[in-house]
C-alpha cells in the first residue's frame, strides 16, 4: 500500500503553518493613530521609523522610498554609479539586483554564487573586474551575510563601492555589525513577503553623510537640504514613503527581533534534522555569521542520491502538508531581457553607445547558478515561525519521502 501522500497515504499534515503578515493590536493602534491625525504624508512617523531602523541595523542614517528596486537604483546613483560604468551583481537573485543598474545606464555584469551559501563568489568578483567596475551588489541572500570580509578587501584594492542588496536581510549581522551598514549603503525591502512589511516599501541605509543627502534628494524630487520648497537641484523622482506604511513598520518592527530569533531556532532544528539524510544538502553555517534573519531556509536534492528529481520530491512534500518552493527557475542572466528578446524599448546600455563594450549575454555561464536553479528547495520565512513540532513534521516528511522515494519512480 502506498505510503506516500502523492501515491494515496497519510500526509504527515494537513494544518497550516503560520500565516504572513503577523499583524496585531500595535498596528492598528499606530495606524489609526496617524488616520485620524489627517496628517498622511512624510513627516514625524516616517523620520521616526528611519531612525529606529537605522539604528537596530548600527547606520548612522536610513532614507526611506517606495520599494527595494528604488532603493538600489538610488544608491547606485548616491554612490556616484552612471553611464558606461560596470556594475558586479550575482546570478542568482531577484530581477531588481540587475535592472537598477540598467536604470542608472550602467552596465551589470554577473558573477557566480557559492554553492553552499547562494552568495556571489568573492574569487569570480575578481575574476569579472575590468577597468570599467566601479561597484559591486553583494546580495545576502535569504539572510544568510555574504563574505563581507573578502568583498570589503577586493573593493578596497579596486576601489569599488559596495552597495549591499540587503533586501532579505533585516536583523543579519556580520562580526556583531549589522548588514546594510557594511559597504557604502545598503537596501532593505518591505515588500508583502518580507520579513518586516508595509505592503510595499524600502530603505537605504549609509554611515556617509554625502550619500545620504544624494539620496534624500533623489527620492524627494531633486530637493536640497535646508533650501526652498521649489528648488530642485538634480534631475529625480518622488520615491516618498507615507505616514501610513511608517506606522505599520514601526509596529512590526517591535516584533523583528523577537521573530528573528525565533527562525533561527527553527532552523537549527532543520538543519538538525536534514543533516545527514543522503541527498539533501544544506546551506554553510559561517561563524561570523552572528545573527541571520533566514528570509528563506534553502536546502538542495542531490537526484541521483535522493532518488528522485527536485520536482518530484517538491510535489511529494506538498502533498505532505509541507508548502515548498524551487525558487528561481534559471540565472538572472537567462531573461528574455538579457537574452535580447523581450518586446518594447531596450535600456541603454544594452541598446546605446555609451557603454562602449560588448552587451551580449548570450554566452554568460556561472555554473553554480546554474546547477542550484535546478536543485534547490526554498521554504518560506513565515514556515519557520511555527512550532518545534512543526519543524519536527517538516523533517519527517523529508525523511518518509526517502524512506519511500521508490513509490515515486
Ligand atoms: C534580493 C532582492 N532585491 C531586491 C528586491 C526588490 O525589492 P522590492 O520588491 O521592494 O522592489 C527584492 C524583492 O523581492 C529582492 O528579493
Amino acid at each position: 500500500m502506498a505510503k506516500l501522500a502523492l501515491k494515496g497515504g497519510k500526509p504527515v499534515r494537513t494544518k497550516g503553518f503560520p500565516s504572513w503578515p503577523v499583524t496585531g493590536e500595535p498596528e492598528k493602534r499606530m495606524l489609526l493613530k496617524v488616520f485620524e491625525s489627517g496628517r498622511w504624508w512624510y513627516g514625524e512617523k516616517v523620520r521616526e521609523f528611519e531612525e529606529k531602523y537605522a539604528g537596530f541595523q548600527d547606520a548612522k542614517y536610513g532614507i526611506t522610498c517606495t520599494n527595494g528596486t528604488a532603493g538600489l537604483e538610488i544608491s547606485l546613483i548616491s554612490c556616484g554609479v552612471g553611464a558606461g560604468d560596470e556594475v558586479i551583481v550575482p546570478a542568482y537573485t531577484f530581477v531588481a539586483t540587475s535592472t537598477a543598474v540598467l536604470k542608472v545606464n550602467a552596465i551589470p555584469v554577473f558573477a557566480d554564487i557559492e554553492p553552499d551559501t547562494c552568495n556571489i563568489d568573492p574569487r569570480d568578483i575578481e575574476a569579472k573586474i575590468t577597468r570599467r567596475t566601479k561597484a559591486v551588489i553583494p546580495v545576502h541572500f535569504a539572510g544568510l551575510p555574504s563574505d563581507m570580509d573578502a568583498i570589503g578587501r577586493i573593493a578596497k584594492k579596486h576601489r569599488l563601492r559596495i552597495i549591499e542588496d540587503a533586501c532579505h536581510s533585516w536583523g543579519s549581522r556580520w562580526r556583531g555589525k549589522g548588514t546594510g551598514a557594511l559597504g557604502d549603503a545598503g537596501v532593505f525591502s518591505f515588500q508583502m513577503s518580507k520579513n518586516i512589511t508595509s505592503g510595499e516599501g524600502g530603505i537605504i541605509l549609509t554611515d556617509s553623510r554625502e550619500i545620504a543627502d544624494a539620496a534624500r534628494s533623489y527620492t524627494n524630487v531633486g530637493r536640497g537640504k535646508d533650501k526652498p520648497w521649489y528648488e530642485h537641484y538634480i534631475l529625480a523622482g518622488n520615491y516618498r514613503m507615507t505616514e501610513l506604511q511608517a506606522a505599520i513598520l514601526l509596529a512590526q518592527l517591535t516584533r523583528l527581533k523577537a521573530q528573528t530569533e525565533k527562525r533561527e531556532e527553527n532552523a537549527a532544528i532543520l538543519d538538525k534534522g536534514l543533516k545527514g539524510i543522503p541527498g539533501i544538502k544544506l546551506m554553510r553555517n559561517d561563524r561570523r555569521v552572528t545573527r541571520r534573519s533566514y528570509h528563506l531556509y534553502i536546502f538542495r536534492i542531490e537526484p541521483k542520491e535522493f532518488g528522485v528529481t527536485r520536482e518530484k520530491f517538491l510535489e511529494a512534500l506538498s502533498a505532505e502538508g509541507v508548502p515548498g518552493s524551487q525558487g528561481y527557475p534559471f540565472p538572472l542572466y537567462k531573461n528574455p531581457l538579457f537574452q535580447r528578446k523581450g518586446k518594447g524599448p531596450r535600456y541603454c546600455p544594452l541598446s546605446c553607445p555609451y557603454y562602449g563594450g560588448k552587451t551580449d549575454y548570450s554566452s554568460v555561464f556561472c555554473p553554480n547558478t546554474e546547477k542550484i536553479c535546478g536543485d534547490a528547495a526554498w521554504i518560506f520565512q513565515s514556515v519557520l515561525l511555527g512550532t518545534k513540532s512543526d519543524m519536527k513534521d517538516i523533517v519527517t516528511a523529508v525523511r518518509k519521502i526517502k524512506d519511500n522515494v521508490k513509490e515515486l519512480r
